[in-house]
């Protein structure tokens, strides 16, 4: 049984603490009806039998949970690829997980979906919509707009998102680039009306001076990621924040770590990929801590990488590296 994650010492700290993981892809594929896998799924399901479960493990996850609840972060961020193939019964397994690591009422988890949680077309958004406590608006947030539907009544999973949630002067804003494709490919998109929201979202939370962290599932910057992979309206995303800004970028997707730049009007944000959370050896499983803290003259960042050490039935994390990122001036000033 995992254990709730632990934030009681967190509130003494000076900074403002976000873990983010990513890739995790421990459910367990389980289906109902033969018509659910009558599509991409059959390639996919051999490829996890054969390979992909081998290269990710449920109990090198369950460590890296749990030494993420030993750094107790202010919140816990999840950039995607909880499951293998999107089926409606892994879904269920990973709200049931989320629900014992971050149960609904304390919201100390956010979530975005991947490409492999909307393996095939489904009728409806209906089995990512088990995860909306995780991957909403703030239940009490004010920004309730009419072109913003909940999952469960979407047939594109990408018209309920962006989701904005604010902790204090910080703003955490996750998009989703997932969509079915077709076998082989792994790309994905955001799609222009979710553009236009995050668009207003970024200078809105701009406005105001928060600190803007982006989750996005797929890898935002050129080059970095095979062209079957890739995201295909990355152009129209940078427009976006070269115009609005953001202060940190995450993803996933690669399942290795990866750092990057994207102009903002004010220079340049990092953007950081978290490796798989679940890696076996000889790759190396991960996660980043992000330390953030207003100082008089804007923000400050620290980045800590912990990655996998010991054996089967030992497995532990460990730092293996920190970097303070380029200091945020304020007040931060972003395009009408
Ligand atoms: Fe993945």
């Amino acid at each position: 049984m995992l254990a709730a994650f632990d934030m009681t010492s967190s509130l003494s700290r000076p900074a403002w603490r976000l873990a983010h993981l990513s890739d995790p892809h421990f459910t367990v594929p389980e289906w109902r009806h033969w018509r659910e896998m009558l599509n991409k799924r059959v390639p996919g399901y051999l490829a996890w039998h054969r390979r992909r479960r081998h290269v990710h493990h449920r109990a090198i996850l369950d460590a890296l949970m749990q030494d993420i609840s030993h750094q107790q972060p202010d919140h816990v961020a999840l950039t995607g690829d909880l499951t293998q193939l999107g089926l409606a019964a892994e879904c269920r397994q990973a709200r049931h997980w989320l629900e014992q690591l971050a149960p609904e009422s304390s919201v100390t988890m956010s979530v975005i979906p991947g490409n492999h949680d909307t393996y095939a077309p489904e009728p409806t958004a209906v089995p990512l919509s088990l995860w909306e406590p995780w991957m909403s608006d703030d239940p009490d947030s004010t920004r309730k707009a009419p072109d913003h539907p909940r999952l469960a009544g979407s047939r594109d999973n990408r018209a309920a998102f962006p989701w904005l949630r604010r902790r204090g002067r910080i703003s955490l804003i996750g998009t989703s680039t997932a969509l079915p494709t077709p076998w082989p490919m792994a790309t994905g998109s955001l799609g222009s009306a979710q553009l236009e929201r995050l668009a207003a979202c970024l200078q809105h939370a701009g406005r105001r001076g928060d600190y803007r962290i982006l989750l996005i599932h797929h890898v935002p910057c050129r080059g970095m990621i095979h062209w079957r992979k890739r995201l295909t309206d990355m152009a129209a995303l940078q427009d976006v924040i070269r115009r609005y800004g953001v202060e940190l970028v995450l993803h996933g997707h690669a399942h290795r770590p990866m750092q990057g730049w994207l102009e903002t009007p004010t220079g340049h944000a990092p953007v950081i990929g978290a490796p798989s959370a679940s890696l076996t050896p000889p790759k190396q499983a991960g996660y980043g801590l992000f330390d953030i803290a207003p100082h008089p003259r804007g923000w400050s960042t620290t980045v800590t990488y912990r990655t996998l050490s010991g054996h089967s039935g030992h497995w532990h994390f460990t730092t293996r590296g920190s970097a303070r990122l380029p200091d945020v001036t304020a007040p931060i000033t972003t395009a009408a």
